[in-house]
């Protein structure tokens, strides 16, 4: 699919832009997740990569009273995460940017936590970590939800479905021990319960679904796009034993 295609900006707009987030979480996992950081500044810069429309970013900014830049490559998504924050006078505290996480033009040892749900396999997970910790102040603090197998032993169907949609994926285990390779300490994870996959995620992408095909009735991108959907919605009924998303919480040492 060609994201820089515009019809297909379009229809991720008409989809992704109207969901209440863009890929499995919940207010309560962010919440979690921010409880394992341990000590903070008392007003953090925070960066969140992939923010989308913003879920994660308006909790985090009810949860400190630091800074918020929030990343993403949409105009749809930054603009649908401007419009809360104007609507709630948060516009000195939240800062939106449209940069692709792979050309991130700050400086070293700008933040004091960096926050991202779901979006950092976007770069791949352990080249994501790798150029967060360097973003990162010694004692800052990573948190980074990833989708991961949570057993070895997982049926063919989800075996195969993954083996083309993302091969690279690892165990929880495997990734922790990633954390650790790339300089971090680990203060906790959490495997996602799933309500996060679920209440704002699939639940109204399969309400959407519907009208989206009958107005995008003679668009094949389209099509495959919510055919796409509907694929990934049939696997995670079947085996949503199998894997599901692990919220890392890790800190770059002081030394
Ligand atoms: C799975 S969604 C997660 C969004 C949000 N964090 C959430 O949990 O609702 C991944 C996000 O990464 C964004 N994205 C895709 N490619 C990107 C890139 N190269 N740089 C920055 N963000 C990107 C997408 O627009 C999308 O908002």
């Amino acid at each position: 699919m060609d994201i820089e295609n515009d019809v297909v900006k379009a229809v991720m707009e008409d989809l992704y832009g109207v969901l209440p987030r863009q890929g499995p979480g919940s207010p309560a996992c962010t919440r979690r997740a921010f409880s394992l950081l341990g000590a903070l500044p008392e007003r953090p810069l925070v960066l969140d990569v992939g923010c989308g429309t913003g879920a994660q970013t308006m909790e985090l900014v009810r949860l400190t009273p630091g800074h918020i830049v929030a990343l993403d490559v949409f105009d749809w998504a930054l603009d649908r995460l401007s419009e809360q924050v104007v609507a709630q006078g948060l516009a000195g505290r939240v800062h939106t940017t449209k940069q692709s996480m792979a050309e991130m033009d700050f400086r070293e040892e700008t933040f004091d936590l960096v926050w991202s749900e779901g979006a950092l396999y976007i770069m791949g997970f352990e080249n994501a970590l790798k150029t967060c910790r360097r973003l990162l102040k010694p004692g800052g603090c990573l948190a980074a939800s990833e989708l991961c197998w949570l057993t070895d032993d997982a049926p063919q169907e989800a075996r195969d479905f993954f083996a083309a949609e993302y091969p690279e994926m690892k165990t929880v285990e495997d990734n922790a021990q990633l954390f650790s390779d790339c300089g971090y300490e680990l203060l906790g994870h959490f495997t996602e319960p799933a309500c996060a996959w679920w209440d704002d995620y699939y639940t109204p992408i399969r309400k959407l679904l519907p009208a989206l095909r009958t107005k995008y009735a003679g668009v094949p991108d389209a099509l495959a796009l919510f055919d796409a959907c509907d694929a990934e919605m049939a696997v995670h009924e079947k085996h949503s034993s199998s894997y599901g998303y692990e919220f890392f919480v890790a800190r770059r040492p002081l030394h």
